[in-house]
């Protein structure tokens, strides 16, 4: 067999880890090993995969398919590499691809080729799904945390300002008065409906890839229940060529931080719109907006304004992988690593959007007078007016048709208010009933919405798959 000149090797350690060693003759072109390299991004991962190999050989060792000895030295090298890791001290090699190969080099060079066992019946696609879903685990219980938070933040605000009166609008027209409370408190419904939907999402990203192997399962007697029970998931994956290509959390990931985004959005988007001058009905804190590098008047909304903007770049994440997702033959491809930057980067806004949203929340200061004056605008009776003829016999079609005539014929006379229109406070408390906007009704919302923050902080409930049936 000839021996190909050396030369011809592009990059230095093109044989690394000794993934290239046996079948290739040449080394990777440079510009492909940059290219094909995600070390720059999935040495996020690290912690996880370190997690994920010291699970991997303990069960190698319990099964006996490796030595107990190099069992435990292998572990006690893992450790090693992860302390080297927190100090600041682990040196990323962008040769050697990948987060896993990055730590199976270091693990050689501190215990030598034993090192090579750990990756029996393992291979890196089975590895790096479990990297994910630990990953995802994670994160998930973050947002989780950082959603209550700011529902927690809505509900004392909205405690606080019970009393206050504010038009509701449609179509960004006024049209009946409502509490600001129960404004608020339609922000927390969003939320919680978010907070479930990630609740939801953990229970599918619970199940245990490893073992899976490249894509067929693996020869050795391995015991999966094993390393699932010691990395803390409920159940091994129960298909191995679905296992390796499966990135559904992720996307749900995606897509419910996506819906997060769109929530965040709106309320940032009404902050922008009430602390406007033209709104006047409420004053952003200090400490969350900027000033003009021009204009010495101006304070301007950025934190609200940034999440709202940020709210496109997680749609363009979800998009981004459901596109990669797309068509792809089973089992794992390369195209898959691409699932984590857009994974990454929603995890971060979504945390970062939730936090600011949570600081900025309790700091509102609302403005009671102008949210009252505007809600005294007399059109905003026209409803109640029109209800009342109806309760006098008139039916609703036609009292509709008065009212507006009479809205109408109002409008032209400036300032004048009919003395028998009813006031705002009058109207908010004729809306009695769930989900309305009397103060009591109100009240329920909130006393209701405590209650659920406190269940939250209890051990964590499994979500409903089934609804019971009776009898
Ligand atoms: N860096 C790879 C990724 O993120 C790890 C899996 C590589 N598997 C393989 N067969 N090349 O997807």
């Amino acid at each position: 067999m000839a021996v190909r000149s050396r030369n011809k090797t592009k990059t230095g350690s093109d044989d690394a880890a000794g993934i290239r060693k046996g079948r290739f003759r040449e080394g990777m072109d440079p510009v492909f090993a940059r290219f094909n390299a995600s070390i720059s991004f999935d040495k996020r991962l690290f912690e996880q995969d370190i997690q994920g190999s010291i699970a991997h050989v303990k069960m190698l060792a319990a099964e006996r398919i490796i030595p107990e000895s190099d069992g435990l030295a292998i572990e006690q090298g893992l450790q090693e590499v992860l302390a080297d890791y927190r100090r600041g001290e682990f040196t990323f090699r962008e040769e050697l691809e990948d987060v896993h190969i990055n730590i199976e080099e270091a693990l050689k060079a501190k215990i030598g080729d034993i090192a090579g066992k750990l990756h029996t019946a393992r291979s890196r696609n089975d590895q790096v799904v479990l990297d994910l879903r630990l990953y995802a685990r994670e994160k998930n219980e973050q947002v989780r945390a950082d959603l209550a938070a700011l529902m927690a933040a809505i509900v004392q605000k909205a405690e606080e300002s019970i009393d206050l009166i504010v038009p509701g609008y449609t179509h960004l027209q006024r049209a009946q008065p409502v509490r600001l409370a129960h404004h608020l408190m339609a922000y927390f419904q969003m939320l919680m409906r978010d907070l479930d939907r990630f609740r939801g999402s953990l229970f599918r990203a619970d199940e245990m890839p490893l073992g899976s192997a490249a894509l067929a399962g693996t020869t050795f007697p391995i015991n999966r229940e094993y390393v699932a029970g010691i990395l803390g998931f409920s159940r091994p994956t129960a298909n191995s060529m679905d296992a390796v290509s499966d990135r559904d959390f992720v996307l749900e990931f995606l897509f419910n931080s996506s819906m997060v985004m769109m929530h965040l959005s709106r309320l940032a988007e009404e902050l922008i719109l009430w602390s406007s001058s033209e709104y006047g009905y409420c004053t952003l804190p200090d400490a969350y907006c900027s000033g003009s590098s021009i204009m010495p008047q101006k304070k301007n909304p950025d934190a609200c304004e940034l999440v709202r903007g940020k709210t496109g770049r997680v749609y363009g994440d979800l998009v981004a992988l459901l596109t990669t997702a797309k068509a792809l033959p089973l089992t794992y491809n390369k195209d898959l690593q691409e699932d984590k930057e857009p994974f990454f980067d929603a995890a971060d806004t979504v945390l970062g959007s939730l936090k600011i949203m949570a600081g900025l929340v309790p700091s509102i200061e609302f403005n009671a007078k102008r949210m009252y004056e505007a809600a005294s605008d007399p059109s905003l009776a026209a409803t109640d007016l029109a209800d009342r003829l109806t309760r006098e016999g008139v039916p609703f079609r036609e009292a509709h048709a008065k009212i507006g005539a009479l809205v109408r014929a109002e409008s032209t006379k400036k300032g004048k208010t009919p003395r028998d229109f009813p006031n705002p406070e009058a109207m908010v408390e004729a809306r009695d009933h769930i989900g309305g906007t009397a103060r009591e009704r109100v009240m329920e919302q909130i006393n209701a919405a405590k209650m659920f923050l406190t269940s939250l902080e209890g051990p964590p409930r499994e979500p409903k798959t089934s609804r019971k049936r009776k009898g």
